[in-house]
C-alpha cells in the first residue's frame, strides 16, 4: 500500500466532461428485457478474492499458449517455439503484459462510462442495469490488475484506446456513450477476451477470463437490447450522427498507423529480451500461410468486421452509407480478399451475430 495523499502521483489531469444527469420518477418496470437482464446480473455477481485461487503460481509452460493478439499468431512460429524456455517465457510474459495492460485500462474506462450511464440514461431499468455493470467493471479492473502484478508490470495505455475512452466519457449524449462503450469498445473486448480465453491453457488466466467474459456477454446484450429499442425513435440526422460516432471509434481502433505504433512497442520489448526481431519476422513471413490456414472465417475477419459491424447491423446502425465507409477502411487494413471487392460483397460477408453470445464467448458455438 502506498502512502495516502489527496492528489496522487499516478492520476491524470482532470478530463472535463459534459454529462447530463436525468432523474426518472417512474420506478415501475418499463423495458422488460432490461429489467430481466438486471435481475440476471444481480444473480451472477461473483467475488474475485473468493472465486479465484490467487495463491497459485502462473504456469510458465502453459502460459506460452496465450495468444498475443497479432494478425498472425507469432507465438506459433518455429522461431518462437525454437527459443530456449527462459527466453520464450520472458517474451510471452512481457508481450502479454502489454496486451493485458490495455485490457486493464479499457476496464477502467468501462467502469467510469458505466457509472455515467447510471446518471445519464432516462429509463429506470437501464439505470439499474448500468449500476450492476459498474460493479462488474470494478471487479474486472481488480482481477486484471492482480494478474498483471503476478506476471510483470502494468504498461501505459495505447493512445487510440485512450482517445476513444476520452470521447465516450466526454460526450453529453447518452446514446453516444452507449454506442461507444457497449458496442464498439465492449465488442472489441468481448472478441479479444473470447480468443484469449479459448486458446490459453494457463489455468488462472483461463479462469479469470471465463468469469470476465461471462459478464461482458451481458454488457453486450444490454447495448444491443437498449440501442435497438432507441434507434427507430430517432430522426435521420440523429441516427447519422450515431453511425458516424461508431465509425470513427472503429476506425481509430484498427487503423494501420495505430497498428504500426503497437508493432514498434512489440519490437522494443523483443529487443530488450535480446531476440533477433528480423529472424522472428522472417519466420512469420515464411510461415504465414501455415499459421493462419486453420482459422475459421470469423476469426480471420477480426473484431470489427467479425463482431462490431454485425452488432451495429443488429442495432439498426449500419446504413448503406456507413457500410461504404467501413468497407473502405477495412479493405485498406485487411485487403479486398477478406472484405470483398465492393460494398455488396462486404455486406454479404458480414456474419450474423451469434444466437447466444454467452455460449459463443465460451467457444461452445461458432
Ligand atoms: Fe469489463
Ligand atoms: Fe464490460
Amino acid at each position: 500500500m502506498s502512502e495516502f495523499k489527496l492528489a496522487t502521483d499516478t492520476q491524470e489531469p482532470d478530463l472535463d466532461t459534459a454529462m447530463k444527469v436525468v432523474y426518472q420518477w417512474n420506478y415501475e418496470p418499463e423495458v422488460e428485457e432490461l429489467r430481466r437482464l438486471y435481475h440476471k446480473a444481480t444473480e451472477a455477481q461473483w467475488v474475485a478474492e473468493r472465486e479465484l485461487d490467487w495463491d497459485q503460481e502462473i504456469d510458465r509452460d502453459l502460459f506460452s499458449t496465450t495468444p498475443l493478439g497479432a494478425a498472425v499468431p507469432i507465438e506459433k512460429t518455429s522461431y518462437w517455439l525454437g527459443l530456449d524456455d527462459e527466453t520464450r517465457w520472458e517474451l510471452s510474459r512481457r508481450t502479454a503484459a502489454f496486451r493485458l495492460s490495455n485490457f486493464l485500462h479499457g476496464e477502467q474506462g468501462a467502469l467510469m462510462v458505466a457509472s455515467q450511464l447510471v446518471n445519464a440514461v432516462p429509463h429506470t431499468d437501464a439505470k439499474f442495469y448500468a449500476a450492476t455493470q459498474t460493479m462488474d467493471e470494478a471487479r474486472h479492473v481488480e482481477v486484471f490488475a492482480k494478474y498483471i502484478d503476478k506476471l510483470d508490470e502494468v504498461q501505459p495505455i495505447a493512445a487510440p484506446l485512450k482517445d476513444i475512452l476520452d470521447e465516450t466519457l466526454r460526450t453529453d449524449d447518452w446514446l453516444k456513450k452507449l454506442v461507444g462503450m457497449q458496442i464498439v469498445v465492449e465488442g472489441l473486448a468481448l472478441y479479444s477476451f473470447r480468443e484469449m480465453r479459448n486458446y490459453t491453457e494457463e489455468p488462472l488466466l483461463k479462469e479469470l477470463l471465463t468469469y470476465v467474459a461471462r459478464d461482458e456477454a451481458r454488457h453486450h446484450a444490454y447495448g444491443v437490447q437498449y440501442v435497438s429499442r432507441c434507434i427507430p425513435q430517432l430522426d435521420d440526422a440523429k441516427r447519422t450522427e450515431l453511425e458516424d460516432f461508431a465509425l470513427e471509434a472503429s476506425r481509430t481502433l484498427i487503423d494501420n498507423r495505430n497498428a504500426q505504433t503497437l508493432f514498434s512497442e512489440a519490437l522494443k520489448i523483443w529487443s530488450e529480451v535480446g531476440i533477433d526481431a528480423a529472424a522472428l519476422l522472417q519466420s512469420v513471413q515464411d510461415e504465414r500461410e501455415e499459421l493462419t490456414k486453420n482459422r475459421t472465417a470469423g476469426r480471420r475477419l477480426g473484431p470489427i468486421s467479425g463482431f462490431v459491424v454485425p452488432t451495429l447491423k443488429r442495432c439498426g446502425l449500419l446504413s448503406e452509407r456507413v457500410a461504404t465507409h467501413y468497407h473502405g477502411f477495412l479493405v485498406e487494413n485487411l485487403g479486398a480478399n477478406l472484405i470483398g471487392e465492393d460494398v455488396e460483397q462486404f455486406l454479404a460477408i458480414i456474419p450474423d451475430l451469434p444466437e447466444d453470445t454467452a455460449r459463443w464467448v465460451m467457444g461452445e458455438i461458432q
